[in-house]
């Protein structure tokens, strides 16, 4: 069996990071089974996604309705299917929300990830790919930020992910045929170059791209820009977006190591650009992309916000052969591209 033939379960395949990610692997040739609990997704993604591959491949595709934290759902799948890796998306991720209800974070990230772990050793699947995020390294005190930084979390949310890479950690030091690629993304943005699929939370956008996004559709009216007294260039916070189709890219980077290095163990990469955005750049940017007026209200602080967060770049160019190859207009042309598409995102109409 060569690399791309091999059968991947994607978790939270349908959701943003998933469903860019599926249509890379696919065209890659790899078979593919999603489960996802469409708690902030639809299945709507999952069709559009067959589209853009074309019938021949989507026939190596399987959605899979289901919820990690019912074990039940998880032998389902890997009594049907040998899988060869895991790409482990699935988990909930706004900040606010978690700081609110914690429990809800702990159970859906934290329960279902020990789950998966669980039955993915009954079947012999020992391979994974994990979504970690830059929010492990807090408020960095030196940028770029490196793997072996010390890690802090800010909040639940980002408790969760530090404490889900150090559970993979232990489990890859107790059984070391375990091999586990953990992938810190900075801050995804763009969509599929087609239009067809990309971001679309429920309810009121926490990130800054889908909410400058809707602003430029007319769904918002206004922009509030969380702090213009940064130490940055102009004032306004700074990080490292990411075009989620790079983003996407590098998961296959990550299999590919996966499958064809032994010795990995568990180790950390960073998925970023390794560019610094401030939030007032990334307005112009969308400004000019779309041609559309982005009214911007100059606001305090958001609490728990960091000055400026990039990545090294390094480690993933060096041992993953990876590099993100898109820039800042690229990611507004794309975005652009999507929101003006699909104004109301999956849906047809409000
Ligand atoms: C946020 C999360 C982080 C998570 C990441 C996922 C927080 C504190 N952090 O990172 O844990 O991993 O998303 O993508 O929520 N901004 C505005 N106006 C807005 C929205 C955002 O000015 O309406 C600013 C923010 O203050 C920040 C920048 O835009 O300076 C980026 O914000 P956001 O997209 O929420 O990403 P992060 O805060 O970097």
């Amino acid at each position: 069996m060569t690399f791309s033939e091999k059968t991947i379960l994607v978790t939270g395949g349908a959701g943003f990071i998933g469903s860019h990610t599926v249509v890379q692997l696919l065209n890659e040739g790899f078979r593919v089974s999603i489960i996802d609990n469409l708690d902030n997704s639809v299945t709507e993604a999952v069709d559009r996604v067959r589209d853009l591959v074309g019938p021949k491949r989507s026939q190596n595709l399987e959605f899979h309705l289901g919820d990690l934290r019912n074990k039940e759902d998880l032998e389902k799948l890997f009594s049907q299917t040998q899988f060869d890796a895991v790409i482990h998306f699935a988990g909930l991720k706004a900040v606010g929300e978690s700081v609110a209800n914690p429990r809800r974070y702990f159970d859906n990230n934290l329960i279902g990830t020990i789950n998966l772990y669980e039955v993915m050793a009954k079947y012999e699947c020992k391979k994974m790919v994990f979504s970690s995020s830059a929010t492990v390294y807090g408020q960095p005190e030196k940028i770029p930020c490196v793997e072996d930084f010390e890690l802090k979390a800010m909040n639940p949310y980002g408790r969760t992910k530090l404490f889900l890479e150090e559970i993979a950690r232990d489990i890859q030091k107790a059984e070391p045929d375990w091999k586990i690629i953990l992938l810190r993304y900075f801050n995804p943005v763009g969509a599929h170059e087609s239009g067809r699929i990309g971001e679309d939370p429920k309810g009121i956008p926490n990130n800054l791209m889908p909410f400058i996004q809707q602003v430029a559709v007319g769904r918002l009216p206004e922009l509030n820009v969380y702090g213009h007294d940064y130490p940055t260039k102009d004032g306004s916070a700074v990080r490292d977006y990411i075009h989620v189709m790079d983003l996407a890219d590098g998961h296959i980077a990550a299999l590919r190591k996966l499958f064809t290095k032994e010795d990995i163990g568990c180790t950390a990469y960073n998925l970023g650009t390794g560019c610094g955005t401030s939030v007032l750049e990334m307005v112009a940017a969308f400004e000019k992309a779309s041609g559309k007026k982005i009214p911007a209200k100059l606001c305090p602080r958001r609490a728990g916000d960091a000055t400026a967060v990039y990545a090294s770049t390094e480690k993933a160019e060096r041992e993953l052969g990876w590099k993100a190859k898109y820039g800042i207009a690229e990611m507004c042309r794309d975005q652009w591209n999507w929101a003006s598409k699909n104004p109301w995102g999956y849906q047809s109409k409000p």
